[in-house]
């Protein structure tokens, strides 16, 4: 995906969108470029390859001066990374220019149609079809709106787009349509801002409105006015967003990764405010307008999600069984959407998913909702689609996650569904009183206890110096925690580029342990719960053949000091917790191996913090 920005006001507009743009960086860095109209009225161009500074030094050579602005930070889809596929695009004849994310599906047969009209491309993007479509009906007479709307109506997927013309330097035009990652509003006195996301534009207002699919937004500087694809106008919600602009920074932290990290006992509280009864032992989740005819009604319970989403679901599948014995299969959204799931009204779909804009977790839920499913969600991106589509969801409420790799959205969708597995369980009638009370009771301590495993920060650090140059790793876990092994594999791979596997431990002997010599550092998750007899064993399999074992264990467990190379101790957890603070060691020994490595933590090659394209 993309990172969008727009201005129109009295402020120097280079400074807001290059501002903006440094923010939503997280959402993609091949190239960066923005477009001013300049005070006589054409409009000035600049673009450069590679990151964000790149175009900032630019700048600082070769300034852009104008009050109304749009600007890009991308993730190439169609069109090497280069300066010439680099947005904004203008138009042939320099009329109009646009910045856009998702993908122009018929872009092929649109780009025939122009050409064959006389229309010269300059860049091998699907964008450029959107920007030479305008001009075309401009030329032909059409006011920029209509112009705007008549293309729109043509473009097939998932499509945002900002317009601006030099025909009109009053105005600013955005739109939306399907899940192409957000397009949010912010209302300014006597200005107005456009943004991929919320905190490109947090510093100067708090008035947001999130256009919803098929929208068309038409902003002056005094004035917005929101149509849908067909002109009829729309009454949008406004929303007052009350995150805190400096939990959008860094902080004291070197990079985003390591304060999300550090954040998790504050995020754990947060996701908890509110929502549980700890007096009475009661669980409270008003947006998921739960009934006790619904939770009856539901026999199934599919779980959707990618990446990380996906191992929170790995784990929520034990919590939803055991809490409240509702049958549940966790599908990666990219495949649930194409084998014909078995979905009906007795079906609930849960999707996890801390953008709200990840376009196979959404196509999936799209899916689900037409085949009859109660459509459920867990989600951190305020506004975002997610949210909106469903019949229910419950915010993570876990602040704003910059970092590519996910950390604290991860541990906060696990609680999350812990607590949605307790108010199913209550109305389901599945849970005595006494074990709700103990259900809730465990959940107070576990801030507390991610707090102490943060504080052996430095031994994590110190464990990374010693196995940062390790070529491949495998994460072996069983029952819960095999959730754990997945995730923490993803985390050392996606910010170090380290091969590493997670596997359920018991699967070993069936093949992977022919992998296992000293090369092959062995992380072990061996806390103590009922499986630990078996998880020692594998410890021991791994031993016999040179292997290096890593083992995140139970405080107060000697034993295992003797079986395994090297200790991560963590507070003894419950078991349908565990995973919250097992976690945390993999995430700080991830975090510091790729720093030893001069790893770009909090933008990983070829990722994105939410992929808005298939
Ligand atoms: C996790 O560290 C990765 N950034 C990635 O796997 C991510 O979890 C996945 O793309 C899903 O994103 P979502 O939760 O926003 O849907």
């Amino acid at each position: 995906m993309c990172g969008i920005v727009g201005y129109i006001g009295s402020r120097e507009a280079s400074a807001v969108v290059v501002g903006g743009l440094k923010k939503l960086e997280y959402r993609g860095y091949d190239s960066a470029g923005m477009a001013v109209l300049a005070q006589n009225g054409h409009i000035e161009l600049r673009r450069d390859v590679g990151k964000l500074s790149n175009l900032q030094a630019t700048l600082a050579t070769s300034p852009l001066a104008g009050h109304i602005g749009i600007g890009h930070t991308r993730w190439a889809t169609h069109g090497a990374p280069s300066e010439r596929n680099a947005h904004p695009h203008v138009s042939m004849n320099g009329r109009v220019v646009v910045v856009h994310n998702g993908i122009v599906e018929n872009f092929a047969t649109l780009r025939d149609e122009l050409e064959a009209e006389g229309v010269v491309f300059e860049s091998d993007t699907d964008t450029e079809v959107i920007v030479q479509m305008i001009e075309r009906y401009l030329e032909a007479g059409e006011a920029l709106e209509t112009a705007v709307r008549h293309t729109l109506q043509q473009l097939k997927g998932a499509n945002a787009v900002v317009v601006m013309s030099q025909d009109r330097p009053d105005t600013l035009l955005c739109a939306r349509l399907g899940n192409a990652g957000g397009i949010t509003l912010g209302l300014g006195q006597d200005e107005m801002f456009i943004a991929s996301d919320i905190p490109a534009i947090l510093e100067y207002t708090r008035q947001m409105i999130f256009l919803e699919n098929r929208q068309i937004a038409r902003l002056t500087r005094h004035s917005y006015e929101i149509t849908d694809l067909d002109g009829r106008s729309v009454l949008p919600e406004i929303h007052q967003i009350s995150w805190d602009p400096v939990s959008a920074a860094k902080g004291e932290y070197k990079h985003f990764m390591q304060k999300e990290i550090h954040e998790q006992p504050q995020s754990l509280i947060d996701t908890v405010r509110g929502r549980v009864d700890f007096e009475n032992g009661r669980v409270h989740l008003p947006e998921m307008n739960l009934t006790p005819e619904l939770a009856q009604r539901v026999q199934k319970l599919i779980i959707i999600a990618c990446g990380t989403s996906y191992y929170s679901g790995l784990a929520g599948k034990f919590m939803f069984e055991s809490i409240a014995r509702l049958p549940t299969e966790v599908a990666y959204a990219s495949e649930f959407r194409y084998y014909d799931p078995i979905v009906d009204a007795g079906t609930a779909v849960l999707a996890i998913t801390q953008s709200g804009e990840t376009a196979d977790t959404l196509a999936a839920c799209e899916l689900a909702k037409q085949k009859g499913a109660t459509l459920w969600s867990i989600v951190n991106a305020v506004g975002s689609q997610a949210t909106r589509i469903s019949h229910g969801y419950i915010p993570m409420q876990a602040g704003p996650e910059i970092g590519v790799a996910s950390t604290k959205a991860f541990t906060t969708s696990l609680v999350d569904q812990y607590m949605l597995a307790c108010a199913l369980g209550e109305l389901r009638g599945t849970l005595s009183p006494q074990r709700l009370r103990q259900l809730v009771d465990d959940l107070a301590q576990l801030p507390y206890l991610a707090g102490q495993v943060l504080e052996h920060d430095e031994e994590y650090e110190a464990l990374a110096g010693l196995f940062f140059k390790a070529k491949n790793f495998l994460y072996l876990g069983r029952g819960i925690n095999y959730a754990v092994a997945r995730e923490g594999a993803l985390k050392l791979k996606e910010i170090s580029y380290i091969h590493a596997e997670g596997y359920p431990a018991g699967e070993m002997k069936h093949g992977p342990i022919a992998l296992i010599d000293e090369t092959m550092p062995v992380v072990c998750l061996a806390t103590q719960d009922g499986l630990y007899d078996k998880m020692i064993s594998q410890i021991q399999q791994a031993k016999a053949r040179d292997g290096i074992v890593l083992a995140v264990a139970t405080e107060g467990d000697e034993a295992i000091r003797v079986e395994a190379d090297h200790v991560l101790y963590v507070p003894a957890t419950p078991p349908l917790l565990s995973p919250v603070v097992n976690t945390i060691p993999l995430q700080l020994f991830a975090y510091y191996v790729a720093v030893r490595l001069g790893a770009d933590v909090d933008q990983p090659r070829n990722l994105a913090k939410s992929v808005t394209v298939e």
